[in-house]
């Protein structure tokens, strides 16, 4: 009952010509039945979410967007921001909040990333929280205990309904542009610890509802092995979501 989630985090590449280049090469491949099986969204960088947006109106397409950030105020003098206000106006399916590279390079503590996540809620954007652990945590064993609390921390305050709308991607911080991908029994035991945890908190519906991607070096030869866990409702793919043919093959991985 969880449609899988798709996501191509483009980070910090392509100007918008190119962004309209490689939707129209999307477009021009998903059919139907891929949207009738999983959800499928791009995330570009700012400056070309009105160039994809257009196109995906203006042609009525059925491949989501968003935005790989949302600041956690509405207006003001916050230079370099972009709100939940503007996004959800460009139509913004989906807004990446606590990207471990944000975390890492701006200092984005989960209260932070709590109050973004907050902000896109408030404005009908749903927030894909990013949550995993370095590799010292991971060599020392306490890498479920150091996800759930990022959870715990970064989901403070929001409600039951707010809960099952979001979506969680577990990406340890080890497997993100390095080329080494945890292994499918790696991400299904914390998908599955998250889950367990929602459930417990909120209710065993909310737990089932919300989905839970991976995200970590996801390529089209591996992506079959990570969707086989029960928990694991979709990726966030970055490097490999900047090739149109690997993305759709990612997108693909029933036929693999
Ligand atoms: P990667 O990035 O697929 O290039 O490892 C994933 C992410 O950072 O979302």
């Amino acid at each position: 009952m969880r449609k899988p989630l798709m996501a191509g985090n483009w980070k910090m590449h392509f100007n918008h010509l190119e962004a309209i280049h490689l939707v129209q090469k999307l477009a021009f491949t998903f059919t139907d039945e891929d949207y009738t099986s999983l959800d499928i969204a791009v995330l570009p960088p700012f400056t070309s979410i009105r160039s994809v947006e257009t196109l995906i109106h203006g042609d009525g397409l059925k491949l989501q967007f968003g935005s790989q950030d949302i600041s956690a105020f509405d207006s003001g003098a916050f230079t370099g921001e972009v709100s939940g206000v503007m996004l959800s106006k460009l139509g913004c399916h989906y807004a990446i909040v606590g990207h471990s590279e944000r975390r890492a390079y701006h200092h984005e503590t989960n209260e932070v990333v709590n109050k973004k996540a907050k902000a896109a809620l408030s404005h009908g954007i749903t927030p894909i929280v990013c949550v995993g652990e370095p590799l010292e945590i991971r060599e020392s064993g306490s890498h479920v205990q150091f996800t759930l609390n990022q959870v715990e921390k970064s989901l403070e305050g929001l409600s039951s309904e707010e809960v099952a709308k979001i979506v969680l991607a577990y990406e340890p911080v080890w497997a993100i542009g390095t080329g080494k991908v945890a292994t499918a029994e790696d991400a299904e035991e914390v998908a599955s610890a998250i889950r367990k945890w929602i459930s417990n908190k909120y209710s065993t519906k909310i737990g089932e509802q919300t989905r839970i991607l991976y995200g970590g070096s996801v390529k089209a030869s591996n992506i079959a092995g990570i969707m086989a866990g029960a928990n694991v409702d979709g990726a966030l793919i970055g490097g490999a979501s900047l090739d149109p043919d690997e993305f759709v093959a990612i997108c693909r991985f029933r036929l693999h």
